[in-house]
């Protein structure tokens, strides 16, 4: 048997030397050691005819073996073939004699994923906190996927939740591993024009051809691909291509590059991706789940919303058939935050009042305690002082709070006056609107831009409803707050007041 790793092909067929691996219409075949050793030897040597001592000395080098037991394995092998009695499309037998591979065979070299470089060439790892079951899931996944069982799992959670972070910690956890796999990584930009069609995977597919161990499997199996990614860098922009062959050219090159190593395809932000990237991943959906390809989308469920996005569809109708992993990530608990102080803080700082200041104000969410303790590094006395917000937390609310219709705006700002916690009905009666209006209008901020969360409802003295709110973070009230103009912010404190003592006064 050769040494060197090397891949064979013939019919649908693909071999590959170093794993013991028998791939067929991209899907591993179950194949015993022996069997495969068989067929290794016949394709190494196809087209001679090898004799059967030939055969037994090279599959059983160190023990004695039965005519009978190489006629048994062989006829094994052509039924993994699919070959049937009389129909002998491969192995011809040579009466007396031995085996003759007689079909076409295409020996390629070998070529090393790009995987793992990719990955070690990452930038300086992050400490990450927590995320030990979400890594572990992922990991999971990752070994279905490298059994012949793909698929897709879509990373979930707002702005800052840690989904890129989790992403790398993945990938790093795989370096680490020592797992071998071809890997692409895309990120989707927010659209400012007409977004690109295919515009994060075409830069996955990019990236594979940029890989030398790559480059040749998309030009090859993916030529319309190859002519937009080099027609675009020459014409500088991209163009569009008929739907229908760019994705069958894609899974057909997802299909092949998947057969020497497990293939990973990473897409950050996939909220600002265009809808034929939608679509893709829709047609790719069912087809990974006998392929050893993952593609892991990173997304923001509130921006999804905000655009109405249409993957919000689609990815309803995939977990509708079990074709997608959703990760929703949690919050990090408290002794999460208290990881977080003693690797980003001084020795000593670490306190219980401490990682309670930080996780009441983050909210648990990884982004904002990162910010609030680079902000006391920098200033001890800052958890001292209840009204401050970092500066990055501050633009990233307002940007959030943007969107708003402007009356939805107000209402936060004066729900803001009533303290983390606020009543619709108080917040009715302090600006003299309808109970109805702020209820519906309350009920969508919190469905569509998640700045506000629905506690319960509660019955007044009246009997009349109100409807408990809190805003998702703390630090979003003080955003909302400091919004309202001093003299405004005067008359509200003295509505909320009054409508406070209207509804429970005496
Ligand atoms: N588990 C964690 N432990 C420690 N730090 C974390 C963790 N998760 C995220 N971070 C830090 O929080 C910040 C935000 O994380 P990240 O960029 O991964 O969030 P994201 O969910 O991708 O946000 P966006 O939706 O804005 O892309 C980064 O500085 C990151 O290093
Ligand atoms: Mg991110």
């Amino acid at each position: 048997m050769r040494n060197e790793r090397v891949l064979y092909e013939f019919d649908d067929f693909r071999i590959d030397s170093g794993q013991f691996m028998l791939v067929r219409h991209g899907q591993p075949q179950p194949i015993t050691p022996t069997v495969f050793r068989i067929l290794l030897h016949l394709l190494g040597n196809a087209g001679r005819v090898v004799t059967k001592e030939e055969l037994v000395s090279n599959v059983w080098p160190d023990s004695y073996v039965a005519e009978g037991n190489l006629n048994r394995n062989v006829s094994t092998l052509r039924k993994v073939l699919g070959e049937k009695p009389r129909d002998h499309r491969y192995i011809e037998t040579i009466p007396k004699t031995g085996y003759r591979f007689i079909a076409p065979v295409r020996q390629t070299e070998y070529q090393p994923a790009n995987g793992l470089m990719a990955v070690s060439a990452q930038p300086a790892r992050r400490t990450i906190v927590g995320r030990s079951i979400e890594r572990r899931d992922q990991l999971h996944t990752f070994d279905q996927m490298k059994e012949g069982r793909g698929g897709i799992v879509c990373l979930s959670g707002e702005n800052g939740m840690g989904k890129t972070a989790l992403t790398e910690a993945f990938l790093a956890d795989l370096a680490d591993r020592g797992d071998t796999f071809n890997l692409a990584v895309a990120r989707c930009s927010e659209p400012l024009t007409q977004p690109e069609p295919y515009e994060p995977f075409l830069e996955c597919v990019s990236s594979l051809l940029a890989a030398e161990s790559t480059a040749d499997l998309v030009r090859s199996h993916a030529p319309t691909w190859h002519r937009t990614i080099t027609q675009a860098a020459e014409d500088g922009g991209g163009s569009g291509n008929g739907g229908g062959r760019m994705k069958r050219e894609f899974y057909e090159l997802l299909r092949q590059m998947s057969v020497a190593h497990p293939l990973v395809l990473v897409i950050d932000d996939f909220h600002w991706a265009d809808i034929a990237s939608v679509e893709l991943l829709s047609f790719l959906a069912s087809r990974l789940v006998t392929m050893r390809v993952l593609i892991v989308v990173c997304v923001r469920p509130v921006d999804l919303m905000l655009q109405k996005h249409p993957f919000l569809q689609a990815r309803a109708q995939m977990a509708a058939g079990g074709l997608i992993k959703e990760i929703v990530l949690p919050p990090l608990t408290k002794s999460h935050i208290q990881e977080l102080i003693a690797s980003e803080l001084p020795v000593g700082a670490l306190s219980d009042d401490l990682a309670s200041f930080v996780l009441a104000r983050s909210e648990g969410n990884p982004l904002f305690a990162v910010e609030i303790l680079r902000k006391l590094r920098q200033d001890a006395g800052f958890a001292k002082r209840q009204d401050a917000v970092p500066d990055p937390i501050r633009s990233l609310i307002r940007s959030r709070l943007e969107p708003l219709h402007e009356t939805d705006r107000g209402l936060l700002a004066a729900a803001s006056v009533q303290g983390y916690e606020f009543d619709s009905a108080i917040l009715a009666k302090s600006l003299t609107m309808m109970p109805e209006e702020v209820e519906e209008r309350l009920q969508a901020v919190c469905e569509v831009h998640g700045l506000i969360r629905r506690l319960r409802d509660e019955e007044l003295m009246d009997g009349k409803f109100t409807v408990r709110y809190s805003f998702v973070h703390a630090l979003c009230q003080l955003v909302c707050q400091e919004s309202i103009p001093p003299t405004r912010k005067a008359s509200l404190n003295s509505a909320v007041a009054e409508a406070f003592l209207s509804y429970y006064g005496n």
